[in-house]
């Protein structure tokens, strides 16, 4: 059984098989924003397993194959037989035709990518007020052209003459856009109808019952036993701090391993949030010497990721066997985590598995495999947005719930080359005025992030009557949906004059600064 279904109590109301599409987690989110519980499962499931979970309903993800490639990824027949509506997106409508009799036509040149106008030709269940000529989102290369026995049309576009399908009385149903993604205008209207109406699902996914649920679980899991939590005051850590303590009180721990390489002010914040104002028993372990020093003479950015990922292991061994024993450690591995070490991508060109790389060097210290513990993972089941959700539910501020990404290795890789107490409390100031000033000017909400990095180099300027000779900082702000692609920001010439004029004025070390007008690709955020 996939890894993803075992861990939690309550069963998906939905489940979405997994043909490689780049959009399968996006619809799992749609589903969950109904308030109805899904997960997303890989295309091999089978028939029997899917019986055992008997969802409400089933949804079949798109896909990047052709139904009649070699290899390619096929549902277990017997699913159509089961009773469970089924929805097919795409590739899973032209599946759903293939397997049932119809006919799909290979792309010939026809291929329909973008918006289309939606026509509906049957305004009823699936469809139901969906308004005709809706914009809807295509992106395929095949297509259907002969319906299977019992199917009828429920809409067509220009180039789509089915578009949208049904065999109501199997409630089957099919649609060859994506109703899951922002473009389709009318998406969500017809994925409430499928849940609610067809599937006949409740509006129980909350927030409240996920608290309920998860506290009871991590009572039942833990029973009288202490609990070991890395908080790093990011979202993630500090939303499962927050559960785990109303789960479990005093019987957890929070060690926050302070690096040297946080923002200015953050670790005192920390500190006062978590153990003074809510009295979640924190630990700070003041690591900083440690550190840097290991640190010294060292420039190539890899070595730096490693050196302080490793030495953030030793700290954090050391220091769980000095407040230990411990019975449990809380990770917040979140859902996409497990989906992805699930590996049920498909290679589009093989049509097979492969597992997808998880970016284990954005992980806050990668902590070691071999340390006796039992893992505590009660986020696993959620995506970013819904840990937000739970994370102010819980009481957590904006300030953390809506915190900027923040890399694990912190400003050490914001300072290229070597990095000194010097350096660190120059970037430490300069980070500040960039964040103070983005706020004053409303964009903090606005953009993906926005930081000050440091250069090695030297430059002339003059102040006063003087010549000096010091650092640039590079001013890096960009927009960004998921941090894999970025643009840099348009900010206002106002606010880039302010960022500049206080950094030079107010910090002493830096006499210029520059602004990355470079996107992602070909750059990347961070500058390394
Ligand atoms: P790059 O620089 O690769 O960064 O374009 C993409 C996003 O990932 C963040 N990032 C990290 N996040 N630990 C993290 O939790 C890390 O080690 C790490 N390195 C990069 C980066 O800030 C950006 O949002």
């Amino acid at each position: 059984m996939p890894a993803s279904q075992s861990d939690g109590q309550r069963k998906p109301a939905i489940v979405i098989l997994d043909f490689g599409s780049q959009y399968s987690e996006l619809i799992a989110r749609r589903v969950r924003e109904t308030e109805v519980y899904s997960l997303v499962q890989s295309f091999r499931t089978s028939a029997r397993e899917l019986r055992e979970l008997s969802p409400k309903g089933i949804i079949l993800s798109g896909g990047p194959n052709s139904v009649y490639a070699d290899g390619a990824p096929l549902c277990d027949p017997e699913i159509w037989n089961l009773g469970i509506p089924v929805l097919g997106v795409c590739y899973g409508m032209q599946l759903m035709v293939h397997q049932l009799g119809g006919q799909v036509e290979l792309a010939t040149g026809k291929a329909e990518y973008g918006k289309a106008p939606l026509h509906v030709d049957d305004p009823t269940a699936l469809l139901t007020n969906v308004a005709n000529e809706s914009t809807m989102w295509m992106s395929h290369g095949d297509s259907v052209n002969r319906l299977p026995e019992h199917f009828v049309r429920l809409a067509h576009t220009s180039n789509s003459p089915e578009a949208a399908i049904a065999d109501h009385s199997r409630k089957l149903y099919g649609v060859q856009f994506h109703p899951e993604v922002i473009h389709s205008t009318h998406g969500m209207v017809m994925i409430r109808n499928f849940v609610y109406h067809i599937c006949g699902c409740e509006a129980n996914w909350t927030t409240t019952a996920f608290i309920d649920e998860a506290i009871a679980q991590v009572r039942d899991q833990v029973g009288d036993k202490r609990v070991l939590l890395a908080l790093s005051g990011g979202v993630d850590s500090s939303t499962l701090a927050f559960l785990l303590h109303r789960a479990i009180g005093d019987q957890l721990t929070c060690m926050f391993i302070d690096q040297g390489f946080m923002r200015k002010g953050e670790p005192e914040f920390l500190m006062d949030f978590f153990d003074k104002e809510f009295h979640i028993n924190v630990v700070y372990i003041n690591a900083r010497e440690r550190f840097i020093e290991k640190l010294c003479a060292i420039t190539d950015p890899e070595e730096k990721r490693k050196i302080i990922g490793n030495e953030f292991i030793r700290v954090f061994e050391e220091e769980s066997i000095r407040l230990g024993p411990f019975d449990y450690l809380a990770q917040g591995t979140l859902y996409p985590d497990v989906i992805e070490s699930a590996a049920t991508n498909v290679d589009p060109k093989k049509g097979e598995r492969v597992a997808v790389k998880i970016k284990s060097h954005h992980n806050v210290g990668g902590l070691p495999k071999d340390l006796q513990f039992k893992l505590v993972e009660p986020l696993r089941r959620l995506f970013k947005d819904e840990v937000r959700k739970l994370g102010r539910s819980l009481g957590l501020p904006e300030e953390i719930v809506r915190r900027h990404p923040f890399p694990g290795p912190g400003l050490a890789i914001r300072i290229l080359g070597e990095v000194t107490n010097q350096k660190l409390n120059c970037l430490r100031d300069a980070d500040l005025i960039v964040r103070e000033e983005i706020r004053n000017a409303g964009l903090y909400h606005d953009v993906w992030q926005a930081f000050a990095v440091l250069l090695p180099v030297c430059s002339v300027g003059v102040m006063g009557d003087q010549r000096t000779y010091a650092w640039p900082i590079v001013l890096r702000c960009v927009s960004s949906e998921d941090g894999m692609t970025a643009d840099w920001s348009r900010l206002p010439h106002e606010v880039l004059e302010c960022i500049s004029n206080r950094i030079v004025n107010e910090v002493k070390e830096v006499n210029r600064v520059v602004f990355d007008i470079t996107s992602k690709p070909p750059g990347t955020i961070e500058w390394e």
